[in-house]
This record gives structure tokens, C-alpha cells and sequence, in this order.
């Protein structure tokens, strides 16, 4: 019997109504397979603890997760908060203190009809986007010089080492030859004069150690418009923190929206914990009304469960995506259903049980 211990942060808003959904799959597992077992543990950190104590988690958060196999989060940021303060003091301090330093989201089309582009299919749609999750121009460096006055200057800098950015092309690189994929670079080394020359000269680098991957190499803006126009040319994509954030947005518009697109923040090494969660923020607009889709934070647990080695599981629960998707009727309102959060996962659950 194998038992994993995953640490649970609900978060705010709509984050602790879709992870508990998140959690419903994971038990039904638990009681079908009598080889896996999951012990889980709530930590109530985000918005709301940080208006009561001042902080978005615990003094000593990081050392309270630093064991458990994985973390599942929900969503961290409301109103009343600002919202750089509930991403770097909480999710981003994660990321940072826990090395995961590689974000995977896949960009597939799990059903037809959810795409906005017209004579599109999920053959045309199905790549991965591997971003980088550590550095870049999400590394808190830069100054804010004079504030207030006329002179004011603000610098927000790029840092792309040489260790961050080769590891994250290796692991694509990886990445690709495993799986007999080709592999694109989306960077912008004609106007980001430094840091994407360096990026470009690295992915050129590292592929020699990978005469076996068949690669491209795009400018992002070039990039974005294949997205929508042309999808069927990628396969496994790799770029920077800044330009995977907004691609993976592009991404997750052609294949449903924000109720469906996931991503796994992986320290490749496991050394550390890694994390799971939906990509969607907390959703004020909705929350508490118990219409969010819980369908992105289910498929976290798909990957949480490949990322276990668990990956027959993890198949199970993304056919089973796919399957309950056929039945418009029992998905939320965002999807043109009428079903609950609780419902979906119920639905889900029901479903689990008819491959087993
Ligand atoms: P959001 O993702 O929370 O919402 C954007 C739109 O998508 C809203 O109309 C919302 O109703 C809808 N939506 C999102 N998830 C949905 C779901 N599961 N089912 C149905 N509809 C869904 O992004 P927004 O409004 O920009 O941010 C709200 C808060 O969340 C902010 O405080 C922001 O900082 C935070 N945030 C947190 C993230 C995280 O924890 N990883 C990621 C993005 C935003
Ligand atoms: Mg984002």
C-alpha cells in the first residue's frame, strides 16, 4: 500500500469549493484501489488569514510543507487584499522556496465543441507549454526610484541565469525525446537584446545534446498568433515565466476557459514538494453560489497522480474529464449546464466507478 500525504490550501473564494471537489476524486481512488491511500492536511492560509494575522501563511509555512509529497492549492487573491501582496507572499514563495521551477500546462482540446476557433478538433489542439517558474521577469528584481516625483523611474529586470535557463531547456528537451515530440522556443531576442539572445543561444545549445528532437524556435508575438490560427504546429512548447503566463491564458481560451486549464508547479528533483492547481484565480464574481467548475482542479489531480507515478490513475480521471464533457447538461454554467460544483464532482465520482 502506498500512501501520499498531500498538503491542502484551499485558498480564497472558489479555491476551497473546487479542491474539495478535487479531494471527493482522491477519496473515491482511495476506496476503489486498495493499493493507494492519501492522507490530507489543511493549512487556511490566504486572504482572510492574512486580514486576521497580518500574514498570508504561517511564519514557518514553508517548513510545515517542506515533507509532504505534494501540495493542492486552490486559488490565493480577494478583494480587500492587494493582490501583489496575497501572489508573492503565498503562491510565489512557494515556487521560490521550493524550486519548482517547472510549470506544466497542457493545451488540449478535450471536447470539440469547447473551442472558440472555427473546423477545430482535439487532434488540431493538443500540445504542452513548459515555462520556466522561477526567474525571468517574475523575479522581484528591479527598484522604483524617486516615487511621487516627476523624475520617477521604475525598473522591472529579467534574470535569466545560466542554471535556470539551461535546466528548464533540458527538462522540454527531455520532455520531447520521451515522448517523440517536436519542440518550439517561443522567446524575443530581436527587441529583448540580453536576456532572449541568451535564451535562444541556450535552446541551441542544449540541443546538441538532442540531435533526436526535431526543433522550432518563434518570437512570441508570431507565437500568440499561431496559437489561434494554427495550433496544430506545436507540440511540446518551452518559454520564459512572463511570456508562458500569457500564452498559457491563449491556451486555455481555445480549449474551454478558465474553468478547465491546469497547471503543475514541478520540482523535477523532488527535493521539495511540488504543487498542483487550477490556473483560474478565486473568482469573486461567483464564489459562495456554488457554480464554479471544478473541472481544472480535477485535472491537477490528473497530474498530481502522474507526477505520483500514478499514471494509470491519472488516465482514468482525464477519460473520465472527457467523458462527463459529452453531457453538457451535468456541467456547470460556464459550460452551458446547470449543475452545481458539487454536482460535477458527484457525477465524476459516479463515473470513476464504471471503469473499475
Ligand atoms: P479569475 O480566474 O478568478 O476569474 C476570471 C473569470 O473567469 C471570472 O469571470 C470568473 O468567474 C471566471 N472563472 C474563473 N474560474 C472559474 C471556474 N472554475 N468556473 C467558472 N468560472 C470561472 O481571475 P481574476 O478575476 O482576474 O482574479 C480574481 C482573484 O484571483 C484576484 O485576486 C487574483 O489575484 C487571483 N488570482 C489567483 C490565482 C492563483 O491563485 N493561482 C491566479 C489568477 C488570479
Ligand atoms: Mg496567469
Amino acid at each position: 500500500m502506498k500512501t501520499f500525504n498531500i498538503a491542502l490550501i484551499p485558498g480564497d473564494g472558489i479555491g476551497p469549493e473546487v479542491v474539495a471537489e478535487g479531494v471527493k476524486i482522491l477519496k473515491a481512488i482511495e476506496e476503489i484501489d486498495a493499493n493507494i491511500s492519501f492522507s490530507f492536511t489543511e493549512f487556511p492560509w490566504g486572504c482572510e488569514y492574512y486580514l486576521e494575522h497580518g500574514k498570508m501563511m504561517a511564519d514557518d509555512g514553508i517548513d510545515k510543507l517542506k515533507n509532504f509529497d505534494a501540495i493542492y492549492l486552490g486559488a490565493v487573491g480577494y478583494p480587500g487584499v492587494p493582490d501583489h501582496i496575497s501572489l508573492w507572499d503565498l503562491l510565489l514563495q512557494i515556487r521560490k522556496q521550493f524550486d519548482q521551477y517547472v510549470n506544466i500546462r497542457p493545451i488540449t482540446l478535450l471536447n470539440d465543441s469547447l473551442t472558440p476557433l472555427k473546423n477545430r478538433t482535439g487532434e488540431d489542439i493538443d500540445f504542452l507549454v513548459i515555462r520556466e517558474n522561477s526567474e525571468g521577469e517574475y523575479a522581484g528584481a528591479g527598484d522604483w526610484l524617486f516615487k511621487g516625483k516627476p523624475e520617477e523611474v521604475v525598473l522591472q529586470t529579467g534574470v535569466f541565469s545560466r542554471k535556470g535557463t539551461e535546466r528548464i531547456i533540458r527538462y522540454a528537451y527531455e520532455e520531447a525525446s520521451n515522448s517523440n515530440r517536436t519542440l518550439t522556443s517561443i522567446s524575443k531576442g530581436n527587441a529583448l537584446n540580453y536576456s532572449m539572445v541568451f535564451w535562444d543561444e541556450v535552446f541551441e545549445e542544449v540541443g546538441k545534446e538532442y540531435p533526436e528532437v526535431e526543433t522550432y524556435s518563434y518570437l512570441v508575438d508570431a507565437a500568440s498568433l499561431y496559437f489561434v490560427t494554427d495550433p496544430m504546429r506545436f507540440e511540446v512548447v518551452v518559454t520564459s515565466n512572463l511570456f508562458g503566463d500569457i500564452l498559457t491564458d491563449i491556451g486555455a481560451a481555445i480549449t474551454g476557459g478558465m474553468g478547465l486549464a491546469t497547471g503543475a508547479n514541478v520540482n523535477p528533483e523532488k527535493e521539495f514538494p511540488s504543487m498542483f492547481e487550477p490556473v483560474h484565480g478565486s473568482a469573486p464574481d461567483i464564489a459562495g453560489k456554488g457554480i464554479a467548475n471544478p473541472i481544472a482542479a480535477i485535472w491537477s489531480v490528473s497530474q498530481m497522480l502522474d507526477f505520483f507515478g500514478e499514471e494509470k490513475w491519472g488516465e482514468i480521471v482525464l477519460s473520465t474529464i472527457k467523458d462527463l464533457l459529452k453531457e453538457t447538461e451535468h456541467l456547470t454554467p460556464d459550460l452551458g449546464g446547470s449543475f452545481s460544483t458539487a454536482e460535477v464532482g458527484d457525477r465524476f465520482v459516479e463515473k470513476l466507478r464504471t471503469y473499475t
